[in-house]
């Protein structure tokens, strides 16, 4: 596997001698590196596209599909998260990230490799047939009954021997560690294999 330029501690070091800050290995390298080229995949939660334009330009998908209702929430719960309290112009805000995310992947759109879906991710998520992912990664709402809806719906729309991945498997956090609970949960009753837990990505392989 070729390693990242920032994971070549020769590299790393020459940045810090001329006072530029060391570049950071993704923590979701590994990742990266699992999902297949030329897949068909999608990203539950996108908030700005970042990590989007990532799997863009690693794993050069075939299709990727972002699913995100960029929606205000406004009950006290989501007080700390990104779409909630800290979204401090509320949904103004959330239509500006979501017309950000449109406009960052024009091209992409253009040509049918992106393709945009504002909505929540049951809603998006059954509007396609089954087995129809070669992958997903969940990042959407991180509250317990949210994620195992997210992980049985993907169970159904990811084909057999395909993956189903997602972030911030961690105990704590304003959703209560609902992301490690589901996970745990679905890992011990679903058919799926464990296949990483690592910097709080979680990867799973769907059994055939
Ligand atoms: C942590 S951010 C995603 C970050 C993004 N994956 C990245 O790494 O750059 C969470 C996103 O989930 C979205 N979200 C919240 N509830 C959702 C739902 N039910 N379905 C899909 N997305 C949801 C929020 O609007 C927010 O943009």
């Amino acid at each position: 596997m070729i390693p990242s330029l920032g994971q070549i501690p020769a590299i790393r070091n020459f940045a810090r001698l001329f006072g530029r800050a060391p570049m950071q290995p993704s923590a979701r390298q590994f990742l990266l590196d699992l999902i297949p080229a030329d897949s068909v995949g999608a990203e539950i939660g996108v908030h700005k596209g970042d990590f989007s334009a990532e799997l863009l330009a690693q794993v050069r998908p075939r299709e990727l599909h972002l699913i995100d209702p960029w929606q205000h929430e406004t009950s006290d719960i989501y007080r700390d998260a990104w779409y909630g309290g800290k979204a401090s112009a509320g949904q103004l805000e959330m239509d500006e990230r979501y017309q950000q995310t449109c406009d960052r992947f024009e091209e992409e759109m253009d040509d049918g490799r992106v393709i945009v879906h504002r909505g929540y991710s049951d809603e998006v998520l059954a509007g396609f047939s089954d087995d129809y992912f070669d992958w997903v990664y969940i990042d959407g709402n991180h509250l317990y009954e949210f994620v195992r809806q997210d992980l049985l719906l993907s169970l159904q729309k990811v084909r057999p021997g395909g993956m189903i991945t997602g972030d911030d498997y961690t105990e704590g956090g304003w959703w209560e560690g609902g992301v490690k609970l589901a996970v745990d949960e679905f890992v011990r009753e679903a058919p799926v294999e464990l296949m990483a837990l690592e910097n709080r990505q979680f990867a799973l392989r769907v059994k055939g």
